[in-house]
């Protein structure tokens, strides 16, 4: 990285590092960060030849900018948009893009940008992972979700119609490129459903920081950019250190999972549509991890209420009665449940708690246990 693609003049301009050794990167946090996002990518580049991934909404907003600012850096880049949304995320788009890149010309030594949230970043990471046995990229995430999780520790993937993120590799971007001015464009809704992953980091292990979000959201909504910086800084800080302790998830990583074994069952039950979010699905998803803690007796129900209130007030659903529609009987989303990754023999995994920022990994909760938590779901009835 050249010196003059690392100068800012901002004051609340901030680098994460995340440790990997050979595989090492920077996460660059700035407002307004994007004009100079040229020179960051040009620096990675071997030849000034790229391809960008994005959705038609980002592109809609955004991708002049960006594709300005790299013609001026002398990038050439060549864009390839995908409609919006997680069911871009499956194997024909993935085709689709592959496809895209090799008649682009992208040889291996050449670098892709993906320009996007969540679904985008996946998506790209993926085609990145497998094309040509292996590219390099960038991650430009413009969601909130994409700027303090999916873009950051390297999980690529699409989903398919057993589960989400079923298919996919570990490979780490080489740079993000984190501009929170970009989130002014993001649909409230989008906006919240991010903020579930940024709770997230306190519930596991912040509980100052869970804190600090019940006193900051409004801030953060409204578009504060010192509090947008300070929530994704902590946000990505909390996930560097769990990704650099443990990239492939054979232990502590499980923990960013939280809520994520209720919420991805979720998902699919609702079929990856509008009815829910990702982020929807993990604010749900952390109540009923929250609940179910305090049913087997790790922490109080208090803790869950503190919680529900909190992401009540932001906005976020907080009970699988508040989905649109129809949900399956218990016995069915329990067999969702199974195709979690974290399943190890048939049992599954649960991240649990003993109180706010006290998550913990449990691989032995008995299945009645869970059957009997599921029971008592009114949703699920
Ligand atoms: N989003 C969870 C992880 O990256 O491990």
């Amino acid at each position: 990285m050249s010196a003059i693609a690392n100068s800012s003049t901002n004051a609340l301009a901030t680098k994460v590092p995340v440790d990997l050794g050979a595989r090492s990167y920077e996460i660059d946090i700035e407002p307004g960060l994007l004009a100079r996002a040229g020179k960051i990518v040009a620096s990675h580049l071997s030849r000034p030849k790229t391809a960008i991934i994005t959705d038609e909404n980002v592109a809609r907003h955004h991708l002049a900018a960006l594709r300005d600012i790299l013609t001026s850096s002398g990038i050439d880049a060549t864009v390839i948009i995908v409609a919006p949304g997680e069911k871009s995320k499956c194997f024909q788009t993935l085709a689709n893009v592959c496809e895209q890149l090799l008649e682009a010309g992208i040889e291996r030594q050449d670098t892709i940008i993906a320009f996007g949230g969540g679904v985008i970043g996946d998506l790209a990471g993926f085609a990145a992972a497998i094309l040509r046995r292996g590219v390099e990229f960038i991650q430009i995430p413009t969601s909130l979700l994409a700027q303090v999780d999916s873009s950051v520790g390297g999980k690529t993937g699409i989903d398919t119609p057993s589960g989400k993120n079923l298919i996919g590799a570990f490979h780490q971007p080489r740079h993000v490129i984190i501009d929170t001015d970009l989130l002014d464009t993001l649909p409230e809704r989008e906006l919240r459903a991010g903020y579930a992953e940024v709770a997230k980091y306190g519930l596991i292990s912040d509980a100052g920081f869970f804190s600090w979000l019940e006193g900051s959201w409004a801030a953060i909504a409204r578009g504060d950019a010192a509090a947008r910086v300070k929530a994704v800084e902590t946000s990505c800080r909390a996930k560097a250190a769990i990704v650099a302790a443990d990239e492939h998830e054979h232990g502590a990583r499980a923990l960013l999972n939280l809520g994520h074994t209720f919420g991805h069952a979720l998902e699919v039950a609702t079929g990856y549509s509008d009815r829910l979010l990702h982020g929807e699905g993990v604010s749900i998803g952390m109540i009923m991890a929250h609940a179910f803690s305090a049913d087997l007796g790790h922490c109080s129900h208090d803790v869950k209420d503190r919680i529900a209130a909190h992401f009540a007030d932001v906005g976020l659903p907080v009970d699988a009665s508040e989905i649109v529609g129809n949900l399956p009987g218990a016995n069915e989303f329990l067999q969702l449940m199974y195709q979690d990754k974290k399943t190890v023999e048939g049992r599954l995994t649960f991240i649990l708690t003993r109180g706010i920022g006290q998550a913990f990994i449990a691989k032995d909760v008995p299945e009645a246990e869970v059957r009997k938590f599921l029971g008592n779901v009114t949703a699920l009835k």
